[in-house]
């Protein structure tokens, strides 16, 4: 209900990349304190076991977690989990240091609760993530780090490696992105002929610093059929330890926002309530192609504990959201972990997703 009017009459009037900067800076003052997070933890966190989920050899106190994209910098993972994340995927992080694409480069289609949003990776580098990362985290909290490449280097194997070896030895699962439509050239790094030698590349330069660490793919929503199976045959050759299905779609498909609307916030990635019809129909292809081998993070436009069930029966072992959580404001986490434990006992089962 706050949060309904401060973004009615704040948020929404203010440019969608500076309503995020206030949000998170908000978060920093209001959670900045050890003891101010271990109250929140203690009224928001996830703490019904039905909700515990073990997958990728780490503990997850719930399926749900923050997508990629909105922690690019590793600064608030302490406060984003005691609002209710199970975890947070930081990034995208790239080798070198850039700026991004100019702004504005975010939007919001509210009559589709959905964002546009062409960033391109604006990050401080791999190294600085890197120590951030190594300060100490509140305790248990699982932090995935999402590698990207940087616009202008011309051996992508060569940046994913240096993106790895740096942050490796900080995360808790690494995610290889191929999917931003953001930086030129980048998505066709999913084709099977560029993406083998990638997740090699990665893997050798991993093994070379002495790292081990879960190494997971993500997908675009974009893909056609075709190519999502060679991705999954991939995934099981290369043994992959899963994939983060998707990203945001290039599609302008089936909107309501007004033409203008659309034309206003102009090309990039569209996230939200859209996407969800694709992105339900590419985790069940890549479980009926994977069996029950690999972890499948389900992502895009999941609004609801109804949405995070449905995923997790069509075999998603974790769920993640970001554009939702915009919209739903800062108790959206919490009340959906709410409504999912509710739902698990409801249907009398005891966990939200089998070991992985
Ligand atoms: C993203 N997303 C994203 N993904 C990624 O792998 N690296 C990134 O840097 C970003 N950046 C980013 C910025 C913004 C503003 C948005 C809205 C999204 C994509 C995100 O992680 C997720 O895959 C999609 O947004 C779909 O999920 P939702 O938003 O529909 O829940």
């Amino acid at each position: 209900m706050i949060w309904r009017l401060l973004f009615e009459l704040v948020l929404r009037r203010v440019d969608a990349e500076t309503a995020h900067r206030l949000g998170t800076r908000t978060l920093d003052v209001v959670l900045g304190s050890r003891w101010a997070r271990r109250l929140a933890r203690r009224a928001l966190a996830p703490r019904d076991p039905v909700l515990r989920v073990r997958a990728l050899g780490l503990d997850f106190p719930s399926p749900l977690g923050l997508a990629a994209g909105f922690d690019k910098e590793a600064a608030h993972v302490d406060a984003l989990t005691a609002l209710g994340f199970g975890f947070v995927e930081i990034g995208t992080v790239t080798a070198q240091p850039q700026p991004g694409n100019p702004r504005p480069r975010m939007f919001r289609l509210p009559a589709d609760r959905a964002l546009v949003n062409r960033m391109g990776f604006n990050n401080a580098g791999a190294q600085a993530a890197a120590a951030r990362l190594a300060r100490a985290r509140d305790p248990g909290v699982v932090v995935g780090v999402n590698i990207g490449k940087t616009k202008l280097a011309e051996d992508a194997a060569a940046d994913y490696r240096a993106s790895a070896q740096a942050l490796a030895p900080h995360a808790d699962y690494l995610v290889i992105n191929v999917s931003s439509p953001n930086t030129p050239g980048l998505r066709d790094l999913q084709a099977v002929a560029q993406l083998e030698p990638l997740i090699v590349a990665v893997r050798e330069g991993l093994a070379a610093a002495g790292h081990t660490v879960p190494l997971l793919v993500k997908i675009a929503p974009d893909l056609a059929d075709e190519d999502i199976d060679a991705v999954a045959e991939l995934a099981l050759r290369t043994r992959l330890d899963g994939i983060v299905a998707t990203n945001t779609t290039i599609s302008r498909a089936g909107l309501r926002s007004t033409a203008e609307g659309i034309a206003g916030a102009g090309a990039g990635g569209l996230s939200g309530a859209p996407l969800a019809e694709r992105s339900l129909a590419v985790l069940l292809r890549l479980r009926a192609r994977l069996g029950d081998e690999l972890v499948i993070v389900s992502v895009g436009g999941v609004e609801s504990a109804t949405d995070v069930a449905t995923r997790l029966a069509a075999g998603a072992t974790l769920v993640q959201a970001y554009t939702a959580f915009v919209y739903g404001g800062p108790l959206w986490p919490s009340r959906v972990q709410r409504g999912l434990a509710r739902q698990l006992h409801d249907a009398g089962s005891n966990r939200a997703a089998d070991d992985r």
